[in-house]
């Protein structure tokens, strides 16, 4: 059973009481009280779930192997982050699986395509950081990282190009009663090189995953999920043409992430990571690896690859590409490349 199993159970008995014991015959499923039922169990299916993870922890762990890890502890040596041994361990694991309730603004924010959680942001801050310490989004976007880093009380430094976006972040911030982090409008190409180099502890970012594609993952055969596909999985963020999803074919695209991804290894601290969100995609029949294309690029300009996440948050909507004729996969998932600077 996952997240998403242990929210609709909870929320479906919470609702059966309210009905049969107190003869609230009216909730819906789209009521209002049904709404707050549901993201409350949301709430408390992660809480579970964090409970169950150290559980599970100690459970699958090697008592030999792993009789020096300071299980409920934060180890001496540790110089990298504030993990107990149990949570640095759990978070070293390659699959995420995730659902997250929807938190800090999300109705405004989910107009911002690709918008990431808070609560992904800040797992991510916090195995890569320490308090007070300093992270960069050079993607920013409606501020998934900025969230995360006000969640896991971090500062960061954000550059986005649509200023329609950056509103939005700060929409969140007064709704939310929270600090804004700095946010600074332009083209990253154009920011990155008049930072210090050797400045930040942490880079979290998920750039545009391509270039604006034409064509769909389902062909022209079917009109409506032409659409649908057009709408999730290939955003255009604006009509900026220095926006990267701008840019005319995936060769451009690498050229230009790489030409970041120069900037990125400088202003970094040295010995310090980057993590980068990316989604492959499926274009003319095909394949594209993006992540990987990326982590090879990368590798060549001097980044180590030290591993990837692949994130799948529950709940993606399946489509049927291919069928009955061919293998079309839903791409379910994303991938978070981690690369250290040394
Ligand atoms: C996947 S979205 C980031 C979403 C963000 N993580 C969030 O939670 O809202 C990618 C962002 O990169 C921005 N972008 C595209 N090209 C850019 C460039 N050249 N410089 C800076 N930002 C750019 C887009 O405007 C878009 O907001």
């Amino acid at each position: 059973m996952d997240t998403t199993e242990v929210k609709e159970r909870l929320t479906q008995s919470v609702l059966t009481v309210l009905k049969e014991e107190f003869g609230l015959e009216k909730i819906g499923s789209n009521g209002k009280l049904a709404d707050s039922v549901s993201e409350y169990a949301g709430r408390l299916a992660e809480l579970i779930f964090s409970e169950l993870a150290q559980k599970e922890f100690e459970f699958f762990s090697d008592p030999e192997a792993n009789k020096d890890v300071k299980v409920h502890e934060v180890s001496s040596d540790n110089k990298l982050n504030e993990l107990t041994g149990a949570q640095w361990l759990w978070f070293t694991k390659s699959v995420l699986r995730t659902s997250y309730p929807s938190i800090l603004g999300h109705d405004l924010r989910k107009s911002q395509g690709g918008n990431k959680p808070p609560q992904l942001m800040q797992e991510l801050i916090e195995f890569f950081t320490k308090p007070g310490e300093f992270v960069l989004d050079p993607f920013a976007g409606a501020g998934g990282t900025a969230l995360g880093a006000f969640l896991a009380n971090r500062d960061s430094i954000n550059i986005e190009l649509n200023p329609a976006s950056i509103n939005i972040y700060h929409q969140v911030c007064e709704q939310e009663d929270i600090r804004k982090h700095e946010f600074i409008e332009g083209d990253c190409r154009e920011i990155l090189p008049i930072m210090k180099t050797d400045t930040f502890d942490f880079i979290a970012t998920d750039p545009p995953y391509s270039p604006e594609l034409t064509q769909t993952m389902s062909g022209q055969a079917n009109q409506t999920y032409l659409r649908q596909n057009r709408k999730s999985s290939y955003i255009t963020y604006s009509e900026d043409p220095r926006d990267f999803s701008k840019l005319e074919d995936f060769e451009s695209y690498f050229e230009e992430m790489s030409e970041v991804g120069r900037e990125l290894l400088r202003v970094l601290k040295p010995n310090r990571y980057m993590a980068m969100i990316l989604r492959d995609a499926y274009q003319n029949s095909r394949y594209i690896p993006t992540s990987s294309i990326i982590a090879d690029r990368y590798s060549k300009i001097g980044w180590i690859l030290k591993g990837e996440k692949i994130w799948y948050a529950t709940g993606s909507r399946i489509r049927p590409y291919g069928y009955p004729n061919a293998f079309v996969p839903n791409i379910v998932h994303q991938v978070i490349l981690i690369f250290r600077k040394e």
